[in-house]
């Protein structure tokens, strides 16, 4: 059977996406980004040899996987060949015979970058904490339809006539705020030559992608953010700017929903979130001292600023919610050796709200801000799970911790990671994951 797998982070990122699309990435034709820009920081580590990327998909450091950037993407020019560039100088080659840059997706500006910095600052106390990388206008100026998408801007004319349109209201709005305006010769100088050297790599990849469907290719589409980052199902205004669900997967690809076969959700076994918002598990006051323990275990610094991440206790009732909008098949659970060191584990298992059980998430962020998680509380197993990579030689307390996790979303683990070397992996006996990998269920060398 050719598989269309969705890959989707289920809760507010970095829950170890880059080395699961890496590790699956073996058994696929196809690899594709369909949501987001380079505001993704997916960490790859291959033996001795680490990857860093925010743009290009996770398949990319496999030679002979085609990668597609999709349209639902926002893509800098700029950040595309700063990556490549440096992928190039680690041994890996980004060419238009592998890599496809969608005609429809649409480009961030310099403008698009002041813009993120403008409206940050503007919202002072109540700013969502982005990436800074321009993503938000680019959005907005696509829904807005102002925006300037890669083939549009492969006309040098079209290009610069967009941007003297867009620069107008832009300069106005930044210097009104007391900021640096931009000329049109600037960001047209600055843009042009990027986008000429991009051009063999723009291409229709919706035709491409559905005819490789119908030719049965296999394709793996990979999500970047994750589920409570989602600008529709999120923990809005704290979000990002496009969907990064499941759902977002069809409109960001041209690939139509039936499709797709199956949707794997990442789930790490604690919770991290970047950047404001609420976030009810998270681990204050009292028990500080514990967030820092797992943020040094867990390396929970942003991969794409470097930003401390915010860590918290497994929110299985937020993960539910996940499971449910994004109708995941299986999932995969990471970073399980980073609690080797805790006594007790705790799980947000519901949530309260003015003293009373709630059935459903919040849709309102202050709401989020007041809920009182109800836990439930696992001892832990104080030894090493690091590099297991069958089932069985798990402690019997990390499986009834993997084991509860399952039963609390109500979905199987197809894969438990337990370092970040793709070697150190189990797979964990579901069916349905393991028919994505087809021959050969052994974590790839
Ligand atoms: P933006 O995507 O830069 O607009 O940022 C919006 C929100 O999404 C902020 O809270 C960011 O910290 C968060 N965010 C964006 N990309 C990532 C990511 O790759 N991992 C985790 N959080 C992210």
């Amino acid at each position: 059977m050719s598989h269309i797998i969705v890959i989707v982070g289920a809760q507010w990122g970095d829950e170890g996406k880059g080395k699961i699309v890496d590790l699956l990435a073996e058994r696929f034709s196809i690899v594709v980004r369909y949501q987001g820009g380079h505001n993704a920081g997916h960490s790859v580590q291959i033996g001795d040899r680490s990857f860093v990327l925010h743009l290009l998909p996770s398949g990319i450091t496999h030679k002979d996987k085609t990668c597609v950037l999709g349209n639902g993407m926002v893509i800098d020019p700029k950040a595309f060949f700063e990556e490549s560039d440096r992928l190039a100088e680690q041994g890996v080659a980004v060419t238009p015979e592998r890599v496809m840059v969608s005609a429809r997706a649409h480009l961030i500006l310099p403008y698009h970058r002041l813009l993120d910095h403008t409206s940050e600052e503007r919202l002072g106390n109540e700013r969502v904490g982005t990436t800074l990388r321009g993503i938000g206008p680019a959005y907005e100026d696509k829904a807005g339809r102002r925006g300037i998408r890669a083939a549009d801007a492969l006309n040098a004319e079209v290009l610069r006539a967009r941007i003297e349109r867009n620069l107008e209201d832009v300069n106005r709005i930044v210097a009104a705020y007391g900021g640096q305006t931009l000329s049109v010769d600037e960001v047209f100088d600055q843009t042009y030559p990027l986008v000429e050297r991009l051009a063999p790599f723009i291409t229709d990849t919706t035709h491409f992608l559905n005819k490789a469907a119908r030719e049965g290719r296999t394709i793996l589409i990979e999500g970047a953010q994750a589920a409570l980052l989602d600008v529709d199902h999120g923990t809005y205004p704290f979000v990002t700017s496009s969907n990064t669900t499941a759902g977002g997967a069809s409109t960001g690809t041209g690939l139509a929903p039936h499709r797709i076969t199956g949707v794997l959700g990442i789930v790490r076994t604690y919770t991290t979130r970047v950047g404001e918002g609420p976030f009810p598990t998270e681990m204050l006051a009292g028990e500080a001292e514990l967030g820092s323990l797992i943020r040094e275990r867990g390396r929970e610094y942003g991969a794409s600023t470097g930003r401390p991440r915010r860590c918290g206790w497994f929110d299985a009732f937020a993960t539910r919610y996940a499971a449910d909008i994004n109708g995941f098949t299986s999932v995969a659970l990471t970073k399980l050796d980073v609690l080797d060191a805790l006594d007790e584990i705790k799980v947000c298992t519901g949530y309260r709200l003015d003293g009373k059980t709630i059935e459903s998430f919040p849709a309102v962020s202050q709401d989020l801000r007041r809920i009182e998680p109800i836990y439930a509380t696992l001892p832990g197993w104080r030894t090493s799970t690091e590099g297991i990579t069958e089932l069985n030689d798990l402690p019997a307390r990390a499986r009834e911790y993997v084991e509860f996790i399952s039963k609390e979303i109500g979905v199987a683990v197809g894969l438990i990671s337990t370092g970040p070397e793709r070697g150190q992996t189990i797979m964990a006996g579901d069916p349905t994951f393991n028919s994505w990998l087809g021959e050969g269920l052994s974590a790839a060398p």
